[in-house]
């Protein structure tokens, strides 16, 4: 097989593991399924997510093994949303389905945008990842080929659109419902969350490199172009926080007016959260999980922090000072199987009036607080990036020894990550990619070149 690791892990197993879940339609794999966990059989995790299948494609990409990545980027694009409609019912022109499943009779691939999501969300990341992910098949094959066929073009654009052209808000960030994303339920991750943002600026990143030089493309290009200036610039300087960003906050005067205003958002500085003044190391910072109108969520979000190493979003120093902040709190962070989804955990009143008392997302628990190994690929990337493997051995090393026992489950719970997910899946296909990707970038990181982007984006000045 050819398989490049670092010895920690059963390579074999694992990869055997993925294959299982791999989704054939008209005989070519196009997918793989969101679990393979026999009990599961009865929710939606016999479906192709979008957001499931990205580590899965980074990793047979950085095999050598392109096919299945093409496929799905092929069957992907037709099943996009095409037709502008006035019908509410009907997913907005240009949207990437969150997930597809083959139809019973093997003859269609049939695509849930939201309808059949818990809650009925939309996933507004499916779209950005789909970007994402062409960008990484172009630049891994040398194939330029797919992606400047009208049919891609047109779906690099009708994505753009949807981001770029109808909305009721004036910041360069994208406004977004609660549970859009990877947190897929209600978590008070409505309005800027973050790790949208992040993908964000990744997806414009890909579109900036993968639209065509001729006259059709060009309105598109310059406004990616001054997208990413924006975008950059308002997520660095807002979303930001240090001790001295923080000591600047705590001193903030409200209800100010105007473009001289010091507190843009009217964030009221009692509403810092205490564990916040104990939490901040020193050095070291992060990006907030959301900022909007009096409104700045604190809470670390990983996904999101890590995404912004990656893309270039958080360049140069903040990158180190992500990196800086983990380390110093890898006993919340890492624990005994990384990552936390974030932190610290809703508790008490807090978890009953965001979540909605939602019993999936208890404190310390699924996407409250919860581990998820699948983060480990961005981790060894984020640190890989800057030339470093420190943090991401010995977790991944943790992982290589508990998951096999543990039946690869989806997450796991506790402060530390310690126990197996009160109700997470076990044969979690993104955990087994994630972790097998993370293992082959510790041994080989040249898929950087095509997994991050150059951290060469300059901010720019913008009124907001
Ligand atoms: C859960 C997760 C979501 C994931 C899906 C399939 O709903 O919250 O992020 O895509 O399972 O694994």
């Amino acid at each position: 097989m050819g398989t490049v690791g670092t010895g920690h892990l059963d390579t074999g197993q694992a990869r055997s593991l993925m294959e299982a879940a791999v989704v054939r339609y008209g005989g070519e794999p196009v997918g793989t399924i969101a679990c393979t966990d026999p009990d599961a059989a009865t929710l939606n995790y016999d479906q192709v997510f979008v957001r499931d299948f990205v580590p899965v494609a980074l990793y047979y990409l950085a095999e050598g093994e392109p096919a299945m990545v093409r496929h799905f980027l092929e069957r992907t694009r037709e099943l996009q949303a095409r037709q502008r409609s006035m019908d509410c019912y009907r997913p907005g022109a240009g949207l990437i389905p969150a997930s597809f499943k083959v139809a019973e009779d093997g003859r269609s691939l049939i695509p849930d945008f939201g309808g059949h999501a818990i809650g009925r969300v939309a996933a507004v990341d499916a779209s950005l990842w789909w970007l994402y992910l062409l960008r990484a098949y172009t630049r891994a094959t040398g194939d330029r080929e797919l992606a400047a066929t009208p049919a891609f073009q047109e779906a690099i654009r009708g994505i753009l659109e949807l981001c770029l052209i109808s909305r009721f808000d004036m910041y360069p960030t994208l406004l977004v419902p609660d549970g859009s994303f990877m947190v897929d339920r209600r978590l008070g991750v409505y309005g800027y969350p973050l790790e949208v943002q992040a993908l964000f600026f990744m997806a414009l990143r890909a579109a900036d490199e993968l639209l065509g030089d001729g006259p059709d493309s060009r309105p598109y290009r310059e406004a990616v172009a001054d997208r990413l200036g924006k975008l950059g610039h308002y997520v660095r300087t807002y979303y930001w926080l240090d001790f001295p960003t923080l000591n600047r906050m705590y001193r903030y005067s409200t209800e100010e007016y105007g473009d001289n205003a010091v507190n843009a958002f009217n964030v009221v500085p009692d509403s810092i959260p205490a564990w916040l003044l104990e939490w901040l190391p020193d050095p070291g910072g992060y990006l907030a999980g959301n900022l909007g109108p009096s409104r700045m969520d604190s809470r670390f979000f990983t996904q999101g922090n890590l995404l912004a190493v990656l893309s270039g979003l958080a360049g140069g120093s903040q990158a180190r000072s992500i990196l800086t902040l983990i380390e110093a709190r890898a006993g919340d962070l890492i624990g005994e199987m990384a990552m936390k989804l974030c932190y610290p955990a809703l508790e008490g009143q807090d978890w009953r009036t965001v979540t909605g008392s939602d019993p999936k997302n208890v404190p310390w628990s699924y996407h409250n607080g919860g581990n998820w190994p699948v983060f480990l690929w961005l981790l060894a990337a984020a640190e890989q990036l800057r030339g470093a493997t420190a943090l991401t051995a010995p977790a991944l090393a943790a992982a290589a020894e508990r998951l096999p026992g543990r039946e690869w489950p989806e997450y796991f719970d506790g402060r530390r990550g310690q126990l197996v997910g009160k109700q997470a899946r076990r044969f979690q296909t993104w955990t087994v990619a994630g972790v097998l990707l993370a293992d082959r970038l510790l041994a080989d990181p040249s898929s950087l070149d095509w997994i991050a982007f150059a951290d060469d984006i300059a901010g720019e000045q913008c009124a907001i």
